[in-house]
C-alpha cells in the first residue's frame, strides 16, 4: 500500500478536526487517475454508474459484477485515494449472510477497501455482520436512490419532524453497528448538522447542507457533463459537456473539410526493406504508457 494512501482510520479520525472529506463518484481508470491526482480522498463506484454510464432511469438493475468490472478499472489508477464500493440493489438486503457474500466478492474481485450500503436501522444486523467480518462499512440515509419507487421519486427527505427522527435514528443505528462514515443524501441543512453533531462517525454529504464533515458529487455531475438531470445540490466545477460537445463539432466540420488529418498528423514512407529486417521506424508513441497496475480483468490472473 502506497504510504499515503486514505486509510479507513485516517477516514474515521478527520471527525475530530478534518480536513473535510473530499469524494468524488468514479467509474474508469482514465478519470480516476485524474481525481486521484487532484487530491480526492474518496473515490466511490456508486452504483449511480447505471444512470451515469449505462443511461438508464435508476440504479435498480446494476448487478455486483458490474461494480466489480469498475472497480477494477478504477483501482488500476487511484494510488492515493481510497476505493470504496456500492453495493447495488438487492446485493445485501435478502440476508446478511448474503450481503456478506457479496461484499466479499467486491473485496476480492472489484479491488475495493470498503463497501458502501444504503439503508439505516433495517440494515443496522447485516452492517454489523460484514463488519465483523474485517470488511469496512459506508452507511447511507436519507435520499437513498434504490427505494426510488418507495420515496415517489428522488425526494428530498427528513422535512417533518416524525420524518427526521427517523432519518437521526437510521444514522445512529449504523453508527452502532460499525459503519466507519455515513453518507448524507437529500436533507434540509439543518438536519445534516444535527446527524453530524449526533454520531461520532464521519457524515458526507450529498444535498445535505455545509455542516457535513465532507461531501461527495457524482464525477460527471461535477465536470458537467451529465446534463439529463441538474439538481440544486450539484456545483459544476467545469463546462466538459460543452467543450466535448465544441470538440466534436469542430472535429467533424475538419474532417469533412478534410483540413484533419494534416501533414503533421501524418506518417513519411521508410527505406525499402526485406521481411524480418528491423523496420527502424519510431514507435508511434514517445515513452511507456501510464501504468495503471494489474492489466488483466481475471481477479485470480
Ligand atoms: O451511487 C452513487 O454515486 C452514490 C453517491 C451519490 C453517494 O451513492
Amino acid at each position: 500500500m502506497a504510504s499515503d494512501k486514505v486509510t479507513v482510520p485516517e477516514i474515521r479520525a478527520r471527525k475530530n478536526g478534518g480536513p473535510k472529506i473530499a469524494m468524488l463518484t468514479a467509474y474508469d481508470a482514465t478519470l480516476g487517475r485524474l481525481l486521484d491526482e487532484g487530491g480526492a480522498d474518496i473515490l466511490l463506484v456508486g452504483d449511480s454508474l447505471g444512470m451515469v454510464v449505462q443511461g438508464l432511469p435508476n440504479t435498480l438493475p446494476v448487478t455486483v459484477d458490474e461494480i466489480c468490472y469498475h472497480g477494477r478499472a478504477v483501482a488500476r489508477a487511484a494510488r492515493r485515494a481510497q476505493l470504496v464500493g456500492d453495493m447495488p440493489f438487492l446485493s445485501f438486503q435478502v440476508s446478511s449472510e448474503k450481503a456478506l457474500e457479496a461484499a466479499g466478492k467486491m473485496l476480492k474481485e472489484g479491488a475495493f477497501e470498503a463497501v458502501k450500503l444504503e439503508g439505516g436501522a433495517a440494515v443496522a444486523d447485516t452492517v454489523a455482520r460484514i463488519v465483523a467480518a474485517g470488511i469496512p462499512v459506508m452507511g447511507h440515509v436519507g435520499l437513498t436512490p434504490q427505494s426510488v419507487h418507495a420515496m415517489g421519486g428522488f425526494r428530498v427527505q427528513g422535512k417533518s419532524e416524525d420524518a427526521a427522527g427517523r432519518v437521526l435514528n437510521d444514522a445512529k443505528a449504523l453508527e452502532q453497528a460499525g459503519a466507519y462514515a455515513i453518507v448524507l443524501e437529500g436533507l434540509p441543512a439543518d438536519l445534516g448538522r444535527r446527524i453530524t453533531e449526533s454520531v461520532a462517525v464521519p457524515t458526507i454529504g450529498i444535498g445535505a447542507g455545509p455542516w457535513c464533515d465532507g461531501q461527495v458529487l457524482v464525477c460527471y455531475d461535477f465536470l458537467g457533463m451529465y446534463r439529463e438531470i441538474r439538481p440544486k445540490f450539484v456545483k459544476r466545477y467545469a463546462e466538459l459537456g460543452d467543450a466535448v460537445l465544441e470538440a466534436t463539432r469542430n472535429y467533424v466540420r475538419d474532417v469533412r473539410s478534410q483540413a484533419f488529418p494534416s501533414h503533421e498528423h501524418s506518417f513519411g514512407m521508410g527505406k525499402p526493406q526485406s521481411v524480418g529486417e528491423p523496420t527502424g521506424s519510431k514507435p508511434l508513441v514517445e515513452g511507456t504508457p501510464p501504468v495503471y497496475g494489474p492489466a488483466s480483468d481475471d481477479p485470480s490472473a
